[in-house]
Formats: C-alpha cells, sequence, structure tokens
C-alpha cells in the first residue's frame, strides 16, 4: 500500500522548488493517482502511453495475458495481442521524420582520452544504424537469429544493436570486460550466426586487446564444434589487418562517419591482431557499399527482443530475454518520468552497454525519447579523478546517473577533485546497481549535487528491464539508501519463509505480483529454468532474488540478495560460478565463496580453498588462482581473498555452511547455531588461517 500522504520529518530530502517547477508528476498525490490508476487499470494506463509510439498493426485481442503460478500451468506473459512495431523505427525514424529531431544529437561520444570525442545526429545515427542494417541482411542475418556483441564503449556499439532491431534479429551483447571463455559460453549457449567487435580500446591507459579475445572465443567454439559464420571488426585503435602491426601512429575515431576511421593522434601502442579472412571482415569495407534505407522488419509486441546474460546461481550464466513492445513501453516510460526527462536535457549515464543499464538508458529509454546523451568510453579516474565533473561541465549534463561504487571510489579524493568544475547544469541524479550507503549517498547529494539535485536510487534487475522501486524527482521525498516506491505498474509484496505477505512494517522476501511490460519473457533455449528461478519458490509471484525491507512510512530498502548471488561493483557473480573456475585448478579439491564487505566495491570475493593431497598453500597458488578466475570469468570476479582450509564447514548431508565461512572470513566469533554442522574441530583451523582484510 502506498501511504496517502508523504512523510514530513525533518530528515527527509524534499526536491527544490526548481525540480518541482514543471515536473511530470509535480507532487505525492499526483504519483499515487498515477499509481493507483496503473496498477487497477493497466490497460489504460499503458495503452495512452502506447498511443506515442509508432504500431503499424494495433492490438486486436488481449491488452494483457498472463499466468505467474506454476501450479496453474506453463508461466507466460504476452501484452497487447496483434500489436505489431519495430522498435528502431520508434527510437530514429519516428523521432527524425515525426518529431522532426533528425539535426538534434542522439550522442555526445567521450573517448577515453579527453581530446577523443565525437558527436552523432538522429538523422546520422539512423543512416549508420540502416546501413549495418543492410550489412547483417547481406550477410544472411535474418529475423530471429542471434548476433554476438563484444565491443567497447562506442557508437558502433549501439548501430548494431538498432540494426539488429530493425531486422528482427536479437542481439546478445557481452560486456567487454568479459573472458573469453565468458564470450565462447554465451555464444554456444544462443548460437549466434555472427560476431561484432573492435581491434582493441583503451581502458585508462591500459591497452584491451579485444580481437584478440574474440579470436580465442571463437577458437574455443569450434573446439566445440561451432562456427559463427562472420566476425566483423570495427577498425577502433587502427590496426592493419594481417601484417600484424600498427599504423607508425595509431588513430582513433574523431568524427561523425562511423563508417570510416579518420585519424585522430594518440600515443601508438602495437597491438597485434591475426586476421582470418575466412571469417574477419572489417566494418568500413561493409559500410562504404551499403545503402542507407533500410525497410524494418514489423515485428510482434511480444517477439524476442534481446537476450542478455546474467548470472545464474547454479553458475551457468542465464539468457534474459526481453519482448520488443514492453520493453520499448517501460523503458520510454521510467526514462521519462525517473529522471523528469525535458527536451533541453543532457542526460549521462555512465553504465556499460554490456550490462542491462546500457542496454535500458544508455540507449533504448534515450533514444525513445528524443533525448541528447553522453556516451563514455573511458573511467572515472582517467586520466585523473576529476574527469566525471570535467565532463559534466564540458557538454552541460542536467541528469548525472552512475553507480554507488563509482561514488565511493571518487569520495576517497576528498572534495577537491569535484570543486574543480561548478557542475551548475547538474538537475538530477541516480544511482543503480547496489545499495547505496548513506555515507555516499550525503557526499553524492551534498558534495557532487550542491544539495540541489535529487537522488534517483533506482532498483531494478536484468530481468525487470527497467526501474521497479525508485523515487521520482519532485514527488517523492527522499531517505537516503531507500528505493523508495514502486514505479507505475508495479506490485512489490514482501513474503516471509513460508510464503505469507506481510503487511506494514515487514522484511523478507522481495516478489512482485503482477506483470509490467518489460519483465523478461523467459531464459534463452530453457523456459523451465526461467520458471524455476523466478516463480517456484512461491507460486503466484515473480521472486527477485533480494531482500527488502518496509519501514513505518511505506519506504522500501533493499537489503541485498538471499540467493547465492554476490555484488561486487554493481556486477551481480553466482558463487557457483567462481567455484567452478577455480576446482578447475589441479591442486584444488574443493572450494567455497562467500561475499566480504569492500569499502569501494561494496562487496568482494572471499573464496576458501581446500587443497588435493600432496599439493602446498603458496602465494604463487593463490595469484594462479586468481588468475584462473579472471581467464574464466573476467577481471571483475578476481577474488580479493583466498584461504587455505582444510576442511570446510559442512552439514551432515554435506552442504557447505556459507553463513559460517561468511563470519569466519569478517572475524566473527558468534557463528549462531551450528547444531547442524557436520564437524565443529574445522573452525578453529579456519578463523587461525584467515586472510588478513581490509
Ligand atoms: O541485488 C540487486 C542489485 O542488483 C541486482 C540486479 O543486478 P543486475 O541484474 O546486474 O542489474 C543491475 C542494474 C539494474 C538486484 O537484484 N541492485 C540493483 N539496483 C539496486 C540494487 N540493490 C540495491 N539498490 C539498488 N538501487
Amino acid at each position: 500500500m502506498i501511504p496517502d500522504k508523504a512523510p514530513v520529518e525533518k530528515d527527509l530530502y524534499h526536491a527544490a522548488p526548481e525540480v518541482v517547477n514543471g515536473a511530470h508528476v509535480p507532487n505525492f498525490q499526483k504519483y499515487k493517482e498515477l499509481y493507483l490508476q496503473s496498477t487497477q487499470n493497466p490497460e489504460e494506463f499503458w495503452g495512452r502511453i502506447a498511443k506515442e509510439y509508432y504500431w503499424k498493426t494495433p492490438q486486436t485481442g488481449k491488452f494483457l495475458d498472463y499466468n505467474f503460478d506454476l501450479t496453474k500451468g506453463k508461466i507466460y506473459i504476452k501484452w497487447m495481442e496483434g500489436a505489431t512495431t519495430n522498435i528502431c523505427y520508434n527510437l530514429l525514424d519516428r523521432n527524425v521524420h515525426q518529431k522532426k529531431l533528425g539535426d538534434k544529437i542522439a550522442f555526445y561520444w567521450e573517448g577515453n582520452d579527453p581530446e577523443d570525442c565525437m558527436q552523432v545526429t538522429y538523422k546520422e545515427l539512423l543512416q549508420q544504424v540502416c546501413k549495418f542494417a543492410n550489412v547483417l541482411r547481406s550477410q544472411g542475418v535474418k529475423k530471429g537469429d542471434r548476433v554476438s556483441v563484444y565491443m567497447p564503449m562506442m557508437i558502433e556499439s549501439v548501430v548494431v544493436m538498432l540494426a539488429c532491431t530493425r531486422i528482427g534479429a536479437i542481439h546478445s551483447v557481452v560486456f567487454a570486460g568479459f573472458s573469453a571463455e565468458s564470450l565462447c559460453e554465451r555464444i554456444l549457449d544462443s548460437r549466434c550466426s555472427l560476431l561484432v567487435t573492435a581491434d582493441g580500446f583503451y581502458r585508462g591507459d591500459k591497452p584491451i586487446d579485444l580481437k584478440h579475445i574474440a579470436d580465442e572465443a571463437l577458437r574455443k567454439c569450434r573446439d566445440r564444434n561451432f562456427r559463427v559464420g562472420r566476425c566483423i571488426v570495427v577498425k577502433h585503435l587502427g590496426v592493419t589487418e594481417a601484417t600484424g602491426a600498427t599504423d607508425e601512429t595509431c588513430t582513433v575515431k574523431a568524427s561523425s562517419d562511423t563508417s570510416q576511421s579518420p585519424p585522430a593522434k594518440r600515443s601508438c601502442y602495437n597491438l597485434q591482431i591475426t586476421w582470418n579472412a575466412d571469417v574477419d571482415i572489417w566494418w568500413h569495407d561493409l559500410m562504404k557499399e551499403a545503402s542507407d534505407k533500410c525497410e524494418p522488419e514489423w515485428c510482434d509486441f511480444e517477439d524476442p527482443l534481446f537476450i542478455l546474460y546474467t548470472s545464474g546461481s547454479t553458475g551457468k550464466p542465464k539468457g534474459v530475454q526481453h519482448a520488443v513492445g514492453g520493453y520499448l513501453l517501460y523503458t520510454a516510460t521510467t526514462f521519462k518520468y525517473v529522471f523528469d526527462y525535458k527536451p533541453d536535457d543532457v542526460y549521462w549515464c555512465t553504465a556499460d552497454v554490456g550490462w542491462i543499464t546500457g542496454h535500458s538508458y544508455i540507449v533504448y529509454g534515450p533514444l525513445a525519447n528524443g533525448a541528447t546523451s553522453v556516451m563514455f568510453e573511458g573511467i572515472p579516474t582517467y586520466p585523473n579523478v576529476s574527469r566525471l565533473w570535467e565532463i559534466i561541465d564540458k557538454y552541460k549534463v542536467t541528469t548525472f546517473y552512475t553507480a554507488p561504487t563509482a561514488i565511493r571510489l571518487l569520495m576517497k579524493y576528498g572534495e577537491e577533485p569535484v570543486k574543480k568544475f561548478s557542475r551548475k547544469s547538474l538537475k538530477i541524479l541516480g544511482t543503480v546497481g547496489e545499495p547505496i550507503n548513506p555515507e555516499a549517498w550525503l557526499w553524492y547529494y551534498n558534495v557532487v549535487g550542491n544539495s540541489k539535485c535529487p537522488i534517483m536510487d533506482t532498483f531494478w534487475q536484468t530481468e525487470t528491464g527497467g526501474h521497479m522501486m525508485t523515487p521520482l524527482p519532485a514527488a517523492i521525498p527522499l531517505k537516503p539508501g531507500s528505493a523508495t516506491f514502486p514505479f507505475f505498474g508495479v506490485t512489490p509484496a514482501i513474503l516471509n519463509e513460508t510464503g505469507e505477505e506481510l503487511e506494514g512494517m515487514a522484511e523478507g522476501y522481495l516478489v512482485f505480483k503482477k506483470p509490467w511490460p518489460s519483465i523478461m519473457r523467459t531464459i534463452y533455449g530453457n523456459h523451465q529454468r526461467f520458471e524455476t528461478t523466478y516463480f517456484k519458490k512461491f507460486p503466484g509471484y515473480f521472486v527477485t532474488g533480494d531482500g527488502c525491507k518496509r519501514d513505518k512510512d511505506g519506504y522500501y530498502w533493499i537489503t541485498g540478495r538471499i540467493d547465492d548471488m554476490l555484488n561486487v561493483s554493481g556486477h551481480l557473480l553466482s558463487t557457483a560460478e567462481v567455484e567452478s573456475a577455480l576446482i578447475e585448478h589441479t591442486s584444488i579439491a574443493e572450494a567455497a565463496t562467500v561475499s566480504h564487505p569492500h569499502p569501494i566495491k561494496g562487496e568482494c570475493l572471499y573464496c576458501f580453498v581446500t587443497l588435493k593431497d600432496g599439493h602446498e598453500f603458496t602465494e604463487t597458488l593463490v595469484t594462479e588462482l586468481k588468475d584462473k578466475v579472471r581467464e574464466k570469468i573476467g577481471p571483475i570476479a578476481t577474488p580479493d581473498y583466498v584461504q587455505n582450509a582444510p576442511g570446510l564447514p559442512k552439514t551432515r548431508s554435506g552442504k557447505i555452511m556459507r553463513r559460517i565461512l561468511r563470519k569466519i572470513a569478517r572475524n566473527e566469533n558468534d557463528l549462531g547455531d551450528t547444531s547442524t554442522l557436520a564437524d565443529g574441530t574445522v573452525i578453529e583451523e579456519l578463523f587461525k588461517n584467515r586472510c588478513k582484510t581490509a
């Protein structure tokens, strides 16, 4: 239940008059009114929003049909039966032709190096997307085919994604920080027919040989009897093919013409790429010939739009599949209301397109609204720790959306690097990905936002496609650390262990009672896993896997994962995935991983390993184990701590008691109930071997 009135206590943060004036939702009463409409009459609420978009054919059947109750049969969600559309058409053609936004800037691209920048208008983006859509068609890609995208933060990534959607192909973007093994696993799982990548990129001063990693992934695919048709390579660092050596001076892009790679000087890096002419083709060779007119493929509202892999508690990543129509409506609407979007805004989300935040709030939501965004290739600390604030001033950013981990990292350097820049264009701030601790919230609010910009703490997931629990800038007074209230159409409940809904002040499992438009529709190739993961524990509800508290004012506070997942710098990892990487090492008999608090990353990995007989626990082994995890998953999963564990605490049935391991990692002696522990003698040894933690 949403309270009738917002609380008025002094310790809440209320919007300043300049935020309230002209806001889409100016006060709490209006929020509540719209919320009730959206939940009591979704057809009217979403139907009204759908009218703002282009439908090739209108809805003819049911507006919403679904089953959330596994005991009654298969889980399904279907909206707007009969409606057909094309999401790319809505994001680009509609904005260029109907809204006359062709000359408006869609993206300011800011490269890793401050001097590398470019901009692209809606009209130019449409041309590039049409060209690449034609390239895809000429490569034999058809509606429903999967295209793997393994690219850095560059405009071409957006071009590829939208080109796929234009022809009804399904993109599967894999974060460019993932390893060859992870890329291979994802290509195999969704049987991608084509891969698009780049020669390489810089992360700060570190060059990343992306093509090399992609080659390795394709080799691994071939070893497992699978071949992608082609690998299209964007020339980003300016290497020359086949020769294995770079030009005298490497080049990077500094133009809005994304079919060419005109040079901008940068320090030379001897990137060597191998070229397999049977598979590899340069992007610019293909784009040269392509026409910039491309008829879109009209898709059903429920047709698959994209797959994005997220960690699963079994260790095998899940290909979360979203649907065309619902994802369009929901990302567009959340973007408009949560960031109180106005046509003159300059919006910047620092996420990577490889994650859901990049999909929903760099690409789809902003473009659906005809917004101007900044897209940033670099990192917050390069070339110095003022970089983010400098970019805010450079582009006069009004709306800034980042992760708590970035805030905590920059907090370490104090206020001076922030205050060097005015940030006076800022109006609204946002965070995503993990709970934000009140200290970081206050620093973000007072220092970055000069105590005048409300912070939208948005709780959501890859699975939800868009914001679920979130404030609205003018309407909802803020409490540092709370994601506040449900967005329109979202029906949260808190359940206890036996599945009863708890009322009033409560703590338990966060679930949703009804579908919202952008709920995932399935796990690619494994609908049964979708049903068991999200609907089995509590029939009739979508289970988030997060714990949650509701306070006396009805505010929701996300308390973190209650399954075997952990959240490192806002990235979800499964303990099982890390453990299976560790036990691949020849010295390891058994491994258990738990989360451990970390001052910047929020959580980090603390691993316990049991060695095989005759093996020794050494510094070298620790390094090898860390490398193993990096190689299998990627650098984000590198464990911070690896401890020798001659024995692990287990129940009599052999299940590892991670609860106890978490306490040991934190050096907490009160272990709680240990009556189910099979062999208590291992505990003392584990405490003795503890790693010294920060
Ligand atoms: O545990 C929650 C946490 O991130 C998880 C979802 O991760 P992922 O699918 O990778 O998507 C991240 C970007 C949306 C959630 O189950 N999480 C996300 N946002 C918040 C959060 N925890 C607390 N507060 C948030 N605002």
